[in-house]
């Protein structure tokens, strides 16, 4: 956990935000992706749709408002569709923070904090999105509703860090510069290539190979099976 304030929009159902939306339903993509989850679940373990349903939901408000979030009607809906009580939707909803229980900017700049990211220049990514996304700190949602901030804990990719998730997608190996281009290219629409932003091959060392250097490398198309000596005992299988 890091020095910073762990804070996001994703924490609180409480009182209902003033851009809730009075009704909501599953649009035909949405409803298509339903069918296809609760095909994977016997009749009265329907409950285990819960959090696949609310990745639905939240793909669906992103897709049709621009803000990837879960408001409380659409959990009702969800309980509605699962044949549960709402508060158990509800307690996942709150639970995962990848659940955005508030509405969000378009694009959520969720910032891994945690030791090795921090090692490697999380700090820089921090106030490359604060410059670039216009954002104060963590939690806020930038005044253009382009940006919303969020520090979360180890993205799992640390042998690339710092990270940058940006909604669902890994920015690796970042630096100030790189982070700031990365958000200037989001703000004009663009979707730069996820993964590595110096080049590196998934999580291949910088620079190439470092160790087993004495090893040639042979394609296979020039292997050969080597010759069995005079004598040796037969190869069992
Ligand atoms: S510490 Fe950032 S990805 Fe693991």
């Amino acid at each position: 956990m890091s020095d910073h304030a762990h804070e996001g929009p994703t924490h609180a159902i409480g009182k209902q935000q003033p851009q809730e939306p009075t009704s909501f339903s599953f649009d035909a993509e949405s409803n298509a992706q339903i069918e296809t989850v609760l095909a994977r679940y016997p009749e009265a373990k329907k409950a285990s749709g819960t959090i696949p349903l609310l990745h639905i939901v939240q793909k669906q408000m992103g897709r049709t408002t621009g803000s990837a979030w879960v408001p409380r009607v659409a959990m009702d809906a969800i309980a509605h569709r699962l044949g549960i009580a709402p508060i158990r939707v509800y307690e996942v909803a709150t639970f995962y923070l990848m659940f955005n229980t508030k509405p969000i900017g378009r694009y959520h700049l969720q910032v891994c904090g945690t030791t090795p990211c921090m090692l490697r220049g999380s700090d820089d990514v921090l106030r490359a999105c604060q410059v670039a996304g216009k954002l104060k700190s963590y939690g806020d949602t930038s005044e253009d509703g382009m940006f919303t901030l969020t520090e979360v804990e180890c993205l799992g990719a640390c042998v690339n860090a710092p990270i940058l998730q940006v909604d669902d997608d890994y920015y690796e190996d970042l630096d100030y510069d790189r982070t700031v281009q990365l958000i200037e290219a989001l703000r004009r629409g663009e979707r730069p290539p996820i993964g590595s932003t110096i080049g590196r091959q998934t999580s291949a060392p910088e620079g190439g190979p470092q160790v087993l250097l004495e090893i040639e490398t042979v394609s296979p198309a020039q292997r050969t099976v080597p010759a069995v000596p005079k004598g040796a005992p037969p190869v069992v299988e």
